[in-house]
């Protein structure tokens, strides 16, 4: 693999943002088990939560300025569902065991990171917007307050569930592992993009950018 060919898939700053918001995400989640275990813990710990919840917002302003094309391909991308993003769900279980044929050619990202960036951004504004009304709770009505707790836990353990599923897939899954490169590099091997993108990779051939 390392005499072959590569392609061109994330920019720096897509790479800074999304592991600002993963490391981000990891601590908020070290740092707010306790707090949903009622387990006794120091003071501190509820402001590092918060200092994290702040970090872990960055990322959104940080590519609006710095590569806006990358952040809106991310946010089109995950919201523009077609026939063959739901066939790749239908094939997904088979995939997983390294059994599914005839896939149809996915776009740049394909029907599962569309399902994974979806489920990403309705469970961080969720995540968001519940733990802000937790933070200034003098600002709000007490049936609000008392409504952020459990949506917040229940987010949080969605959240982590699908994570659990991104991180396999990214670093576990024989078949998806190349992907990680793509978020390290930049940069992923050109066969992996045929096989795994080919409408992408078919929309790169046209533009003659490979
Ligand atoms: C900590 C371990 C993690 C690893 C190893 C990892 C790995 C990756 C990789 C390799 C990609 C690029 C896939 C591609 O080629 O398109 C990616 C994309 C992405 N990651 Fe992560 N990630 C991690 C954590 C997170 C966390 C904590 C979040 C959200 C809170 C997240 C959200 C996303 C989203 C929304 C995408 C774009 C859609 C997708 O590819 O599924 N990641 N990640």
């Amino acid at each position: 693999m390392s005499n072959e060919r590569t392609v061109k898939r994330f920019s720096k700053f897509v790479i800074i943002a999304h592991w600002t918001n993963a490391i981000s995400f990891i601590m908020l989640v070290l740092t707010g088990l306790p707090l949903f275990l009622g387990i006794s813990v120091p003071d501190v710990l509820q402001i590092v939560h918060r200092v994290f919840a702040v970090t872990f917002l960055l990322p959104t302003p940080f590519m609006i300025l710095m590569d806006r094309k990358g952040f809106m391909n991310w946010t089109k991308n995950a919201w523009s569902w077609k026939k063959h993003d739901f066939q790749f769900l239908a094939v997904f279980p088979l995939e997983l065991i390294g059994k599914a044929k005839n896939i149809p050619k996915q776009d740049f990202f394909n029907g599962g990171q569309k399902l994974n960036s979806v489920l990403t951004i309705i469970g961080a504004i969720i995540m968001v917007c519940t733990g802000f009304i937790m933070w200034f709770k003098e600002l709000f009505p007490k049936v609000l307050v008392q409504w952020a707790y459990p949506v917040h836990d229940a987010g949080m353990a969605i959240m982590v569930a699908v994570i659990i599923g991104h991180v396999y897939l990214s670093v576990g899954h024989p078949a998806s592992r190349p992907s990680f490169m793509g978020m390290t590099k930049g940069v992923v091997p050109e066969s992996y993009a045929k096989e795994h993108h080919g409408r992408w990779y078919d929309e790169l051939k046209e533009k003659n950018e490979i």
